[in-house]
């Protein structure tokens, strides 16, 4: 394993995080540095950390609680008000040590404050490992709609601690296996051989996994930074999983983030067969491996129109049509296909037959 330099001038740090982080920490010379985590990220994670750093008395502590349900502007404005009665100026760093939510949170709330001031990521769990905390994409949600408020803005370097994932619920692993498996369909057969290796038999270590995940996802972001054109095939799988995400948001029940784009990969890989010819043979592996490996959120006929109706308002419409990020192959993506409802009801129909049989 070797640390990754991004374009974007910081560095991803992944042979030695926590000696990094230290020496890292004391070369950059803020004025305060808070960290920003959860019930159980600053709990179980934090003194991971502190066992080994010399800085962490300095820190102060910004705790909210766990869950996607935490991520949007009003816990944000507590932690704004944290950040200001802690003292933090424009020379200070936020911590974010936590899963998708904290560094989307935490990433948001930094870009913002006085104009936006420096934050690094210390992702906890694999999603956040290997996406979410990288990319540059910060976000909230907005009435239950996933991200509709957020900004583009980097961190100041990622240190990546697999030892965290011990741990993490094994759903939560599988979960985070969604958006592995998300940048080995869109981009890599290796990868995603390497990814069903792992789950199958442990052959392939997460020492070798992470690092590949995060190159896939680096490699794009680089291409493609605000999300103009390559960027949208990391959405694969997402139109139909944010719909599912916000449709159990507003019934007030939780599900992860992976599991709703597992089920989505589910239904726009049948969108891809009948938008772009993805060969049926495609269709029949991802159809096997998607339940057989991670924990796909389970669709219903009374769904179909709520999910529709939020997939109308996904902030990745640029007209009244539902625009999709497809596959023609694995590893060959498609942009902005529109996509009408009744296409979109068949595949999601296609989908629940498949479940049931
Ligand atoms: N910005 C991006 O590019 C991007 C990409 C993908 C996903 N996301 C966002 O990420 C979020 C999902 O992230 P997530 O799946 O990491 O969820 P999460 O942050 O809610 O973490 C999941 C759960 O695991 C707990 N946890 C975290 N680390 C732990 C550890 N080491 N040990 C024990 N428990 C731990 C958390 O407290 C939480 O209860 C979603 O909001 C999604 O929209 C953002
Ligand atoms: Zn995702």
């Amino acid at each position: 394993m070797n640390d990754i330099r991004s374009s974007f001038g910081y560095d991803i740090f992944i042979e030695d995080p926590i000696a990094s982080l230290d020496t890292w920490l004391e070369a950059q010379q803020y004025s305060k540095v808070a960290i920003l985590g959860d019930t159980h990220t600053l709990e179980v994670c934090l003194p991971y950390l502190n066992l080994y750093s010399k800085h962490s008395s300095h820190y102060d502590l910004i705790e909210i609680d766990p869950g996607e349900d935490n991520k949007n502007i009003d816990i944000c404005i507590g932690v704004w008000s944290m950040m200001q009665e802690f003292g933090l100026d424009r020379k200070s760093l936020l911590i974010n040590l936590g899963g998708g939510v904290i560094t989307d949170m935490g990433g948001f709330a930094a870009s913002t404050y006085m104009r936006g001031i420096d934050f690094i990521n210390i992702p906890t769990t694999l999603l956040a490992m290997v996406d979410a905390s990288i990319g540059g994409k910060t976000g909230l949600d907005l009435q239950n709609y996933k991200n509709h408020l957020g900004t583009f803005h980097h961190p100041k370097a990622i240190f990546i601690i697999p030892e965290f994932l011990s741990t993490l619920h094994e759903l939560e692993i599988k979960s985070g296996f969604a958006e592995v498996i998300k940048h080995g369909l869109i981009a890599d057969h290796l990868h995603l051989r390497d990814a069903i290796s792992f789950l199958e038999n442990g052959e392939i270590g997460l020492d070798v996994l992470i690092p590949q995940s995060v190159k896939i996802k680096l490699a794009i972001v680089e291409k493609d930074p605000f999300e103009k054109d390559i960027r949208k095939a990391l959405n694969f799988g997402h139109t139909v999983g944010h719909a599912i995400e916000s449709y159990y948001l507003n019934k007030g029940k939780l599900i992860m983030h992976g599991s709703a784009i597992a089920c989505g990969i589910m239904v726009e890989s049948f969108l891809s067969v009948s938008k772009c010819k993805m060969p049926e043979t495609d269709l029949k592996y991802i159809l096997e491996i998607i339940p057989n490996y991670l924990e796909p959120a389970k669709l219903n006929e009374e769904m179909i129109l709520d999910l529709i109706e939020l997939m109308r308002k996904d902030k990745k419409n640029e007209s009244s049509e539902i625009k999709f990020s497809l596959l023609s192959t694995i590893a060959s993506p498609i942009l902005n296909i529109g996509c009408t409802e009744e296409e979109i009801s068949e595949a999601l129909v296609k989908c629940i037959h498949y479940f049931k049989i």
